[in-house]
């Protein structure tokens, strides 16, 4: 098709939080062991991409209105390894603007949702230039994973699956999948509130930590861990297990941190009050009876996890006790989501 004016497109795509955790990473940001998260329903980046044919390509990018000179390398690496299945990355000058519903460094991984949104952009625009039947999300998921792993897992609502099992056909190293069952409606609604510990940049980046597992002493066990959690944690939502799933779920994150104090060079991430609110967390859960639990990210901050309809007691309780143990006593609040979704003409 020849043309020369601008097309753009615009897209909204959520950020997700993973229960079993992806940690260490092959080839082209291919996971050495499934994950599995859901999406959030408020933590979403919003991302247009206006593109004007240019001999030479390139790019620039505004985030909240602003040249952030410090994601050029990201993106452009991003963009270099998604040249070979979108051309028209090669003879397009793209101007990319996105701003996040949530701040920075807050434990919502703004690099999921931002390469998602990304990547629903890309492969939208190549969809008008060459029209083919419908736009393929895991194709997109795929594009997805190659600007940030736990991306992949962001073109999709709900509960997804990413990393290969032997055990689930339709799984994959190269894209999520929504998870191959039909979810019990306990986890269906159910609330992440993050419990801001400390905002700061993180000492250590999740690059930095993938690239630990490498020759971690505990790789092997890891992986081993990771594949049998991730089959458990399915039949857990199939079955509407919170017991297993409280289980489960404070042993992936607690895993996560072992591994990154067991690597060489160790390190940690959690904060004095990162443990207080754990222990806190489970205090509250036994007195009460309440089915409330947490999971961490590659950072301090909690994310506390519980079934919509304890949300009123819950609330109470984060005022009066988990409030005064986070960072300006911070918690964003958010729930699982729908999913990305195109924005028309605004
Ligand atoms: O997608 P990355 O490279 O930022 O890695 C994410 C790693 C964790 O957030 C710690 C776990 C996960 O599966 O999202």
């Amino acid at each position: 098709m020849q043309y020369s004016r601008p097309l753009t497109s615009k897209w909204q795509a959520p950020s997700n939080i993973a229960i079993v955790k992806y940690w260490g990473k092959r080839d082209i940001q291919e996971p050495v062991n499934p994950s599995v998260s859901f999406s959030l329903s408020e933590a979403v980046s919003r991302t247009q991409i206006t593109s004007t044919p240019s001999e030479d390509g390139g790019f620039s990018f505004h985030l909240e209105g602003k040249e952030v000179p410090g994601f050029h390398g990201k993106i452009s690496k991003f963009l270099e390894l998604a040249m070979g299945r979108l051309p028209m990355i090669k003879n397009h000058f793209l101007k990319i603007e996105s701003s996040n519903t949530f701040p920075h460094s807050t434990g919502i991984a703004s690099s999921a949702s931002a390469m998602s949104a990304l990547a629903f952009c890309l492969a939208d625009l190549q969809q008008q230039i060459t029209p083919k039947n419908s736009l393929d999300i895991s194709e997109v998921s795929s594009l997805a994973r190659l600007g940030s792993g736990s991306a992949a897992r962001s073109v999709y609502g709900g509960w997804n699956l990413w990393g290969r099992l032997t055990e689930i056909p339709e799984s994959s190293d190269h894209y999520a999948v929504p998870v191959p069952v039909s979810v019990d409606p306990v986890f269906q609604e159910f609330h992440d509130d993050i419990l801001i510990v400390k905002s700061d940049k993180k000492p250590v980046s999740s690059s930095e930590g993938h690239a630990l597992m490498n020759y971690h002493p505990y790789r092997t066990g890891r992986i081993k861990q990771a594949h049998k959690n991730t089959l458990s944690l399915i039949k857990i939502l199939e079955t509407g297990d919170l017991d297993g799933f409280i289980e489960l779920a404070e042993s992936e994150a607690l895993s996560l941190h072992a591994l990154m104090m067991s690597s060489t060079p160790s390190y940690t991430l959690l904060q004095p009050n990162s443990l207080l609110l754990i222990e806190k967390i489970r205090e509250f859960r036994k007195t009460k009876d309440i089915p409330v639990s947490f999971t961490m990210d590659a950072g301090p901050n909690i994310h506390l996890l519980y079934p919509h309809e304890f949300s009123k007691e819950i609330a109470q309780w984060e005022d009066t006790t988990l409030k005064p143990l986070c960072e300006d006593r911070r918690i964003i609040t958010d729930y699982i989501g729908k999913g990305p979704q195109k924005i028309i003409n605004s």
